[in-house]
């Protein structure tokens, strides 16, 4: 029995050291953490519990008979966060480069399979040289499979992907499909073809981190949900990040009590709003000075700053959070906005969190790189999304509410459950002076008329009182009592049902 015993100790400790004591400093050299090291941050200490130790690839060419590393380059089990069940894969650099061949693709498809059984959240630790270039197609498959099993987990449990290497290839594709990718600066790349493909085909000179780095992904192209400092603090952020999710889709999100008074009144929310309309003030110092102890886990701060996403808690209560931000493009719509708003509103819908909508909004963007790139299929996108929400919304309007995007913006005719504006809220077909520009043609160059007229029609329209008139609006609220309203509105729909007619799925304007 010792000796049974001392050879599963043995074994263990074999498969513990991955790649060898080197390549364990190699990867300390370049700042990254191991895979198990991650493992340890990620998780609750003594949680986790790991499956397929022994696992071990089963290819026979190139040499690889005489090169079997138990483990096969992936860490995967389960453990907790913050007392939750979480399923995890943690891929292995120091084993092949962490490089996925059939068997480390069957380790992670097992982690995933079992997470959806029983409805607990996968995240995934991407660092790999891509597929296992000695076993080709096998490794292909073993991609495959795991974007099969990606896809049917969407809108079942959460997906996270933390990017803490390489990740290039096809190989982007199954973090594509997640919900959220977070990314490591400067240790971290993804990329569909890296600088030496890209310097063949379309002549252009461009390293890894201008390419496919985590302040690329986060600052161009939207494909990065965060880009944190070093391995720590990612996975210190993808802790604090779980917090707001519910398990699976057949939870509900993860309330926890709060000291915050759901009452407290903010007086200085009265003056937040500048009395000129064209002047900008910062949207998420209300979402800041309304949540539960002002905390909000933004989401893609640096990429389409236009439209500020994230989750915050009300009442204890986790909700996602939409508002148009007019410290940039004066808030406007636009082709990026509408895709990072839509994907996240129907994140929300999918994990039953209420959304919280803050509307200052002067219309969609105008012009041919807008029009050219689509404005109209992706501008769609956001509409879509919250017209098929079926979980409480909340809507406020701060300021502007023009045109489509007032429409857009879960309206009430978009089934926005509780919809409030503020006093100097202007809710019409656009502002004072482009209207009276329009209807008004035939007095152009008269300056006296015009100004008379934009005072007639800013008179008219440019208040929430015609909108409340009609029941569009429920209530015209004071600002500082904008906490309140929003949590005693959470707690009212917190037992909300409605159900979208049946169907095989829907039709996104992708
Ligand atoms: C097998 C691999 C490997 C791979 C790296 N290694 N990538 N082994 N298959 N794909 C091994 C190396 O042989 C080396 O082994 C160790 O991992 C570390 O690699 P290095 O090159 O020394 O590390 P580094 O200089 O940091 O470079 C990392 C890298 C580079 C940029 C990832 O290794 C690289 O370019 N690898 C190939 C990437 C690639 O072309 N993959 C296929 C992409 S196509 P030793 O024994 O020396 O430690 C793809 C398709 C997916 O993935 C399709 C899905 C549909």
């Amino acid at each position: 029995m010792t000796d049974i015993v001392d050879m599963l100790e043995a074994k263990r400790a074999r498969a513990r050291l991955g790649g060898g004591e080197k390549r364990i400093e190699a990867q300390h050299r370049r700042g990254k953490l191991t895979a198990r090291e991650r493992l340890e941050v990620l998780l609750d200490e003594g949680s986790f519990e790991e499956y397929d130790m022994f696992v071990e690839h089963r290819c026979a060419d190139f040499g690889m008979e005489a090169q079997r590393i138990p483990g096969d380059g992936v860490v995967t089990g389960h453990g907790t966060v913050n007392g939750r069940l979480v399923f995890v894969f943690s891929q292995d650099f120091t084993v092949f480069g962490g490089s996925l061949s059939e068997a480390h693709a069957e380790k992670i498809c097992k982690v995933m399979d079992r997470a959806m059984k029983v409805g607990a959240p996968v995240v995934g630790l991407n660092d790999s040289g891509g597929a296992r270039i000695q076993e080709g197609v096998a490794s292909l498959g073993g991609y495959a499979e795991v974007f099969q099993r990606n896809v049917l987990a969407s809108g079942v449990v959460p997906q996270v992907s933390v990017i803490m290497g390489p990740c290039a290839g096809g190989a982007v594709y199954s973090p594509a499909m997640t919900d959220f990718i977070f990314m490591v600066e400067d240790t971290s790349f993804m990329y569909v073809t890296g600088p030496d493909v890209v310097r063949t085909v379309t002549h252009e000179t461009v390293t890894h981190e201008e390419l496919g780095g985590a302040r690329t992904h986060a600052r161009r192209s939207g494909v990065a949900d965060l880009a944190l400092d070093n391995d720590i603090e990612a996975l210190l952020q993808v802790r604090r990040f779980l917090g707001f999710l519910p398990s699976s889709n057949r939870e509900a999100p993860p309330a926890r009590p709060t000291e915050d008074p759901i009452d407290r009144r903010e007086p200085s929310l009265d003056s937040l709003v500048p009395d000129n309309p064209n002047k900008p003030y910062d949207i998420k110092e209300l979402i800041r000075k309304t949540a539960d102890e002002g905390v909000f886990f933004e989401l893609q701060p640096d990429w389409a700053a236009n439209i500020v996403i994230g989750f915050a808690r009300y009442g204890g209560q986790p909700v996602g959070v939409v508002a148009n931000q007019p410290m940039v493009l004066a808030g406007c719509l636009d082709i990026d906005s509408a895709r990072k708003g839509g994907r996240f509103v129907r994140f929300c819908d999918a994990f039953n969190l209420p959304i919280v909508t803050f509307v200052d909004v002067p219309g969609f963007l105008p012009g041919t790189v807008q029009e050219y790139g689509g404005i109209i299929k992706h501008g769609a996108k956001l509409l879509f999304a919250y017209a098929e929400a079926t979980v409480p919304k909340v809507t406020l309007i701060t300021r502007k509410a023009y045109g489509g995007a007032y429409d857009v913006m879960s309206s009430k005719h978009l089934r926005g459950d509780v919809n409030y504006a503020w006093p100097q809220a202007e809710i019409a077909v656009m502002g004072a002076k482009g209207a009276v520009e329009i209807i008004f043609r035939q007095d152009t160059g008269d300056e006296e008329k015009i100004a008379e007229r934009t005072a007639e029609y800013a008179e008219k329209f440019a208040n929430p009182f015609i909108a409340s008139a009609r029941g569009y609006i429920d209530d015209v609220i004071h600002p500082r009592n904008t906490r309140f309203r929003i949590c005693r509105s959470l707690e009212v729909l917190r037992n909300k049902r409605l159900e979208n007619p049946w169907k095989k799925h829907d039709n996104i304007p992708l």
